[in-house]
């Protein structure tokens, strides 16, 4: 097997990578991202090479704080007080791009997405940096996405010069992402900033966009988060009986189970691949992209979840097991 990329926790090395136009695996409160200079179009093209995604499936730019966002977006009132609120955070913002933002980034579009990561790792290399960062998840396109540095190595190897090692992400599922740049703001990506809490900011009613939103969104595909197990995904609500059922069903004929539920279930049969239980929400949330890749490892050909409640980060939660459960 070739070599991995050098793992570090060498911030001044990696702002060093990023300026040499290479690619850093860096740690924000979310998932990993893919960091490369977004004002460089050859590496932006490296980077949909590394992740093997299509190049229409516009990135998002990281930036120190909301000082810089007038360099890549026309900023209305609205994104201010959200600004105030919620950066540096787990909120995306999607604006009217500025001259500065290459069609490389936006895919052509006439807005961008633009995000200041809250981890102290990503604001130390933001700020040595100077610039903005595209940092798509550090996954291959459509798959899981990376919550420690080993996850992004085992995606990505040598196709990543550098990974920073940030530790396990706190947040554990993508960014919220509200579209500014079209009237009424709406959410097009669920995250834990619920659209909920964005209404009680901004004054007004905040909706999401609907399963048709591919246009808006390239990204929100249909199909996405997929770990190569299959996922079936019951109802929050699932009874014990009701999960043992779908355990023996999915597991007819011998086949490898798992199960991912936030309690024990009794009475499972011995074989099937019992995941820990995540104690709450933000726990599940944290957890279930590794849980996701676990399923994999154990050689589990199906894996059968029960969800958080849809309460908080559980609705975000939820959102990437019905895509990971979507073939
Ligand atoms: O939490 C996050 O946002 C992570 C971390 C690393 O910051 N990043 C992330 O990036 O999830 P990515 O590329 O995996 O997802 C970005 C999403 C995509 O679905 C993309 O289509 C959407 O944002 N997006 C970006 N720019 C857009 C634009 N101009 N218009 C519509 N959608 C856009
Ligand atoms: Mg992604």
């Amino acid at each position: 097997m070739a070599a991995g990329p050098p793992v570090t926790t060498d911030v001044g090395r990696a702002v060093e990578v990023l300026r040499d136009g290479g690619l850093v695996g860096l740690p924000t409160e979310t998932v990993y991202g893919l960091a490369a200079d977004a004002e460089r179009s050859e590496a932006i093209a490296r980077v949909f090479a590394a992740k093997g995604r299509p190049t229409d499936h516009p990135l998002i730019v990281h930036i120190a704080s909301a000082d810089d966002l007038d360099r890549w977006a026309t900023a209305p009132p609205s994104a201010r007080i959200l600004t105030d609120l919620w950066w540096p955070g787990p909120l995306t913002l999607l604006l009217r791009r500025s001259e500065r933002v290459l069609d490389a980034v936006t895919g052509g579009r006439d807005t961008v997405a633009v995000r200041s990561p809250a981890h102290p790792v990503a604001q130390a290399v933001l700020d040595g940096f100077g610039g903005g960062l595209v940092a798509p998840s550090a996954n291959r396109f459509g798959r899981v996405s990376p919550t420690s540095a080993a996850d992004v190595v085992a995606d990505l190897g040598s196709a990543v010069d550098l990974v920073l090692d940030g530790g396990p992400c706190s947040v554990g599922v993508e960014s919220t992402i509200v579209d500014l740049a079209h009237g009424q703001p709406v959410v097009l990506r669920r995250g834990g900033v619920l659209a909920a809490d964005l209404s009680d900011g901004l004054g007004v009613a905040v909706g999401h966009v609907g399963d048709d939103a591919e246009s808006v969104a390239p990204g929100m595909l249909a199909s996405h988060y997929a770990p190569d197990a299959a996922v079936v995904v019951l109802d929050a609500a699932a009874t014990d009986a009701q999960v043992r059922t779908a355990v023996a069903e999915a597991g007819r004929e011998g086949r490898p189970v798992g199960l991912l539920a936030p309690r024990r279930v009794p009475d499972l049969a011995p074989s099937v691949v019992e995941l820990d239980p995540p104690a709450d929400v933000e726990a599940y949330a944290r957890s279930l992209y590794r849980c996701l890749r676990q399923a994999d490892l154990s050689g589990i050909d199906t894996l059968v979840v029960v969800p958080p409640p849809s309460e908080g980060i559980g609705a975000a939660v939820l959102d990437r097991l019905v895509r990971a459960a979507r073939r």
